[in-house]
């Protein structure tokens, strides 16, 4: 696991955006899994920069999102699926018919969840999946308990999720129960994992994730037996991390091992 350090928000989302950049540049028809939630806000407004000022082409690439609440319509506006279009994807050149984002309203989920499997597996796989994560460790909407091998499915979500969320409905009593998401074993097969975390609120789900022991209580930390994760910071958000001088050291020597 790379964990990078950050100074500020801004520069978290630049050295963010400059990964997946490279990928695209690397493999046009790259594979992107996306998530939702304040955090990759700044990565996805630098994206959107990139492709209105420096030509940054995303007309090959398929998307996969993590996550949707259940019973939420797209046009809903707390959808993740009005999130992504008003955030991301109406501001890039990506195809639309090559956007997948869970849909919240199917009435054979388990169908659909297993269908949303395989189109992940016919797009090749996920090249590069950005995370974000929750205060209590989850990625996706896996929440504590949840197994690091599941797949894609319907969850309930926790009391404090639903807390955390309140504040973006008109009342609390219209945050959605359930949600359905990519489960630890489907985000774990991406070749690539990018996760992003800022904010003193992150700290200790942070430190968990990196340096507590793989566990399905913080389902995050399943990122440890990752063979390729990334882990950007800024300072609030790494500041209970032990061994924030090693990370920093081996950033500074990345260039010898040709990163
Ligand atoms: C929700 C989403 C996650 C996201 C998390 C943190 O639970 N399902 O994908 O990582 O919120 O959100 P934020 O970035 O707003 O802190």
């Amino acid at each position: 696991m790379d964990v990078i350090v950050k100074d500020t928000y801004e520069e978290m989302s630049r050295e963010a955006a400059q990964i997946v950049a490279q990928a695209m540049r690397a493999k046009p028809n790259l594979v992107l899994g996306l998530a939702t939630g304040g955090t990759p806000l700044g990565l996805y407004h630098e994206l959107i920069r990139m492709h209105q000022e420096e030509g940054l082409d995303f007309s090959k690439v398929t998307t996969f999102n993590l996550d949707e609440y259940l019973g939420l319509p797209p046009t809903h506006e707390q959808s993740y699926a009005y999130f992504m279009q008003h955030n991301l994807f109406r501001h890039i050149n990506v195809r639309p018919d090559k956007i997948y984002v869970p849909s919240g309203l199917v009435e054979d989920v388990q169908a659909y969840c297993a269908w949303y499997e395989e189109e992940i597996a016919r797009a090749g796989g996920i090249d590069l999946q950005v995370l974000g994560i929750g205060r209590d460790g989850h990625i996706a909407f896996n929440e504590p308990g949840s197994s690091l091998a599941s797949r894609t499915r319907v969850v309930t979500l926790t009391k404090e999720t639903i807390e955390d969320n309140a504040r973006f409905f008109a009342r609390p009593e219209d945050v959605p129960r359930f949600a359905i998401t990519m489960g630890v074993g489907t985000i774990m097969e991406a070749r690539h994992c990018l996760l992003l975390a800022n904010g003193p609120s992150k700290a200790e789900a942070v430190a968990a994730l990196v340096e507590g022991p793989i566990t399905s209580q913080i389902t995050a930390s399943a990122l440890q037996m990752h063979p390729q994760a990334t882990v950007i910071l800024d300072r609030a958000a790494a500041a209970k991390l032990k061994r924030l001088d090693y990370y920093q050291w081996i950033y500074e020597n990345r260039q010898y091992l040709g990163r």
